[in-house]
C-alpha cells in the first residue's frame, strides 16, 4: 500500500462478526488495487462526528451495517429510490463540497443472488419471514423479481402490518401480512421462502416451522451467513428442497461498494465464497 492508497471501511456496532474487510481485501489482492478496507467499531452516538472524521481524512465511502442503516439514512443529502423506500442505507460514498451520497444495496444484491441460484418467482407467491430492515430489503428484491404476491409473515403482526402498508403504495406486488401462526395457510402453493428474521442466527433461537408444508419445487433462502447452513436450511435440505445461504447476498450487495470505492468493477466468483467460506470457519 502506498500513502496514495484509497481507503474505506465498514462502520458498525460491533463490527468484529463483519465479512465485509475479508470480503473487500479479496477483491483488492485481485485486482492489485493501491487501497485499504477496515473494519471500524463505532457506537450509535457517535457515527456523525466519525463520518466527519473519515471525510476529512480522505476515505472514499464506507459500508455502514447493524445498528447504522437507519441512522446514516438521516444524515444523507441525497439518496437512490432503494435507500428512500427501505429508509435505511448500506453505503456512504464521500462525494464532493462534502456531499454525503447513501445507496441501499441489499436489495439488489439479493435478488442477484436469487437469480444466480436460478430460483425464478416471477408471477408466484412467496412467504417472506420477518417485519425489519432486513425484510424490507426482501420484499424490495421479491418485488424486483416480480413476485405476484409476498405473504408478510412475523412474531409481532403489527410490525409487518405497519411494514407492508409503508411498503405497498411503491410496489407492483400484493402484499399480505400474517403471524407465523398463520404459516400452514400461506405456504401450501408458494416457491420461494425467505427469512429475513435473526431466528437461526448464532447464539438464537431457530424458528420452529413445520417445512412439510411447502411446496416440493419451493426453494428456500436464509439471508443469516453466520451459522452459513442455519437450522432452516438444513432441514429444508433434509426435505429435499432448494437451498440458498445468506453469502450470495452478501457479495453481490458489495460489488457497487467496491466500485463506489476502488474504481474497478469486481466479480463474484466460486473463488470469492471458497474463500468467505474458510474465513466462517
Ligand atoms: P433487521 O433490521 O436486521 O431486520 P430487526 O429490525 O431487529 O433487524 O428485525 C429482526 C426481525 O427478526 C423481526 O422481524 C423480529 O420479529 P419481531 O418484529 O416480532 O421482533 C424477528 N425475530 C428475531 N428473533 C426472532 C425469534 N426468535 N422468533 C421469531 N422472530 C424473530
Amino acid at each position: 500500500m502506498s500513502g496514495k492508497a484509497k481507503v474505506a471501511g465498514v462502520i458498525g456496532w460491533p463490527v468484529g462478526h463483519s465479512l465485509s474487510p475479508v470480503l473487500h481485501g479479496f477483491w483488492l489482492d485481485a485486482h492489485k488495487v493501491d487501497g485499504a478496507y477496515v473494519p471500524l467499531a463505532v457506537a450509535p452516538e457517535n457515527l456523525s462526528i466519525v463520518l466527519d472524521g473519515l471525510r476529512h481524512s480522505g476515505f472514499k465511502g464506507v459500508n455502514l451495517t447493524v445498528p447504522h442503516k437507519e441512522a446514516g439514512f438521516a444524515l444523507v443529502h441525497e439518496t437512490d429510490e432503494a435507500a428512500q423506500i427501505a429508509g435505511a442505507v448500506n453505503l456512504l460514498i464521500f462525494g464532493e463540497r462534502g456531499r454525503l451520497i447513501g445507496r441501499n444495496t441489499d436489495a439488489m444484491g439479493l435478488a442477484a443472488s436469487l437469480r444466480d441460484a436460478n430460483t425464478n418467482i416471477t408471477g408466484a407467491a412467496a412467504v417472506l419471514l420477518g417485519a425489519g430492515g432486513a425484510a424490507r430489503a426482501g420484499v424490495l428484491a421479491l418485488d424486483a423479481l416480480g413476485a405476484k404476491e409476498i405473504r408478510i409473515l412475523n412474531r409481532n403482526i403489527s410490525r409487518a402490518e405497519a411494514t407492508a402498508a409503508s411498503l405497498a403504495p411503491k410496489l407492483k406486488t400484493r402484499l399480505t401480512v400474517g403471524s407465523l401462526t398463520d404459516w400452514p395457510n400461506a405456504v401450501h402453493d408458494s416457491k420461494l421462502l425467505l427469512n429475513t428474521t435473526s431466528a437461526g442466527m448464532k447464539g438464537n433461537e431457530a424458528l420452529n416451522l413445520d417445512l412439510a408444508l411447502l411446496p416440493n419445487d419451493a426453494a428456500v433462502c436464509d439471508i443469516v451467513y453466520n451459522p452459513l447452513e442455519t437450522d432452516l436450511l438444513a432441514r429444508a435440505k433434509a426435505r429435499g428442497l432448494k437451498t440458498i445461504d445468506g453469502l450470495g447476498m452478501l457479495m453481490y450487495q458489495a460489488v457497487p461498494a467496491f466500485e463506489a470505492f476502488y474504481g474497478v468493477m469486481p466479480q463474484v466468483t466460486p473463488e470469492l465464497r471458497r474463500h468467505l467460506e474458510a474465513a466462517l470457519t
